[in-house]
Formats: structure tokens, C-alpha cells, sequence
């Protein structure tokens, strides 16, 4: 695929039989389609079609050497696509489906595209908690590759018009379920023996993964080698951000949260689900503001708030 294909206008169509029917032809052509997970809108297409895998970096404009998550309807499915050890087995048990991205070694007979990987010996895989992405799975029988359905350097979309906005003219199809609840991507870990390594904080926190499973999780300090696409532009609004305000600047969008008022609020009662379900909507609003910067309250760096605060670093550097 060249990197300005003749695309008919991207369609928008909510979730049922016939958009299904419609998504999953589009997969089957190779071409990637928008769906919606839990956590953020993915763009899909058949992890085992490498000229399907190039698309979503085309449609994307992102650079190559990102590997992507793959996703899965089944334990059946993922034990095809990867050795799982004793840990990986009792995170699978636990948190799947659901927002837990693990990244194991890969088993080469799989047929996975090697560019999925992007040259690494390991896949990262998760089982999606959404109805459309298993619905999308089940109906093309393959594992679909899917990173956030956004530009590269974007913030990622919770809502099939972030999709549009972003993507609109470079992907055929959107399949619109509403906005996601979860609102921040997957939680990225590396089981190993005796630890497990984050590699990306998201909403399973460390302290549900060390209950489960009795092992130590440790905080990566070298997570440029080890997750790469976590760049620290990853999340960047257009816009500078700053962060623990208490008050808004005059030419400031203030996000609120907790007692901390501002023009919205991520979570008027300091909810931090509700926070991480609100954050990339908010910041998307903010970014589409008149105003020229973006100011935000300050979030407790407690559970769920390593997540949100990483991702408001990332928007902020
Ligand atoms: O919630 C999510 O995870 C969403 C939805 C669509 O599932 N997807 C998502 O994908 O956030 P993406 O491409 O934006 O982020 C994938 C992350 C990247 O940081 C990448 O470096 C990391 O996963 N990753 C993928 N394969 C890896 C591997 N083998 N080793 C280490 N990190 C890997
Ligand atoms: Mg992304």
C-alpha cells in the first residue's frame, strides 16, 4: 500500500450485523478498520497479512519500528501465538478479557507478520473486554493487530469522532459502540519467574497485578528499549500542558478534578476510573479550545493515577 492510497470517504456505522459484515470485509481485503475496545478505539487489520499490518503504519504515519498489540477471542487463539509460562497463565486467568496487554515470546510457526513484532523475538497480546473487537475477532477468525486509531503522536481516541477527526479519508470504516469506558490503554506487563515487569502503567494497577500474583512488579527504568513506542510524545496534545494547577492561567483550559473546578472536570467527586474514562475526551476538547494553553489539576499518584499521570506526563513533555 503506497502512502496516499485512493480511499472511498471513511464510513461511520454503529455496531450490529451489517457493520460487522462490513468491517470484517474490509479486514479480509487487508485494509485496517476502526473498532472500539475498553480501553481506547483500535484500528484493526489481520495480524498475519503483512501488507495488512503496513496499512495500519500507513494510515497512521507511524514509524515502523513499533511493534503492535496483538488481540485475541480466545485463550485457544493466544496459545497458538505464544509460549505462556505459569505467570502468564494466571494473569491470562485473572484479568482476561480485559485491559492486561502481556508481552510473551512469540512462537514463530504462529504465521504472525514479522512486522508486528517489528524484529523482536516477543508479541504483545491481550483479550479485549468489548463486545464489537470480540464480535470483529470471532466473525474474521484471525488475531487482529491494533494500535490506538490515531495519528502517530496523537492522543488516542475514546470515541469513534476522535476516530474520524484523526483518521477521517485514510481508513475505509469506523464501527461506532459509544465511547470506551476504560479510557486509557492496556496495562503492558513482561511475566517472568519471579517478577513481573511493567512496562506500561494502565488500568490493571501494580497493586492488582502483585495481589493476583504474588510476585513482585517492578517499574521499568528502561522502558525505551523495552516497550517502543513509548515515546515520550506519544500522547501530546498540540498544545503546551501544564500540570498541578490549582488554578487556570488567563489563557489557560483548565481540566479540573476533585475540588480543583475548571472549565470541565476529569472526575468532580475525585473518582479516578471516572478520571481515566474522561481524560483523553477532555484533552481532545481542551486541544480543540480557543485558548492557547492547557492546564490541568493535580491527580493523586495512587493506583489508577500512575496510569492517568503518566499519560499527563507524556501530553506534557
Ligand atoms: O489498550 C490498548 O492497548 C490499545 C487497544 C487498541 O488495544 N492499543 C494500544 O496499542 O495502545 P499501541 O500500538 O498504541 O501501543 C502498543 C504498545 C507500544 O508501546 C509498543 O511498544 C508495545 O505495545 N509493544 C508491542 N509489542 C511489544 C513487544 N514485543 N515488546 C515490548 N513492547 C511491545
Ligand atoms: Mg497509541
Amino acid at each position: 500500500m503506497s502512502d496516499s492510497p485512493p480511499l472511498p470517504e471513511t464510513l461511520v456505522q454503529p455496531l450490529g450485523e451489517a457493520a460487522l459484515d462490513q468491517a470484517a470485509t474490509w479486514i479480509a481485503r487487508g485494509m485496517p478498520v476502526a473498532v472500539p475496545t475498553e480501553t481506547v478505539y483500535g484500528l484493526a487489520a489481520d495480524a498475519l497479512n503483512s501488507d495488512a499490518v503496513a496499512a495500519i503504519y500507513a494510515a497512521k504515519g507511524r514509524p515502523s519500528f513499533n511493534p503492535l498489540i496483538v488481540h485475541v477471542d480466545s485463550l485457544a487463539m493466544a496459545a497458538g501465538l505464544a509460549h505462556f509460562d505459569a505467570v502468564a497463565e494466571k494473569l491470562a486467568t485473572a484479568f482476561w478479557p480485559g485491559p492486561l496487554t502481556m508481552v510473551l515470546p512469540v512462537r514463530q510457526a504462529a504465521g504472525l507478520s514479522p512486522l508486528v513484532m517489528a524484529g523482536l523475538p516477543t508479541v504483545a497480546i491481550r483479550m479485549p473486554a468489548h463486545r464489537a473487537m470480540q464480535a470483529l475477532i470471532a466473525r474474521c477468525g484471525v488475531p487482529l493487530a491494533a494500535p490506538s486509531a490515531n495519528r502517530s503522536g496523537a492522543i488516542s481516541p475514546t470515541t469513534a469522532g476522535h476516530v474520524m477527526a484523526s483518521l477521517g479519508g485514510r481508513i475505509p470504516f469506523i464501527l461506532d459502540d459509544g465511547p470506551t469506558t476504560a479510557g486509557l490503554e492496556s496495562t503492558i506487563v513482561a511475566p517472568e519467574a519471579d517478577r513481573i515487569r511493567l512496562l506500561r502503567p494502565g488500568p490493571v494497577t501494580i497493586e492488582a497485578l502483585e495481589q493476583v500474583s504474588d510476585l513482585p512488579v517492578l517499574t521499568s527504568d528502561t522502558g525505551s528499549i523495552e516497550a517502543p513506542g513509548q515515546l515520550t510524545s506519544h500522547y501530546a496534545p498540540g498544545k503546551p500542558v501544564r500540570l498541578h494547577a490549582m488554578e487556570a492561567h488567563p489563557d489557560e483550559f483548565l481540566i479540573g478534578f476533585g475540588p480543583v473546578q475548571g472549565r470541565i472536570s476529569l472526575s468532580e467527586r475525585g473518582d479516578l476510573a471516572e478520571a481515566a474514562a474522561a481524560l483523553f475526551a477532555a484533552l481532545h476538547l481542551a486541544d480543540a479550545s480557543a485558548l492557547p494553553r492547557i492546564a490541568v489539576a493535580p491527580i493523586p499518584e495512587e493506583g489508577l493515577g500512575l496510569a492517568i499521570n503518566d499519560r499527563l506526563r507524556r501530553a506534557a513533555a
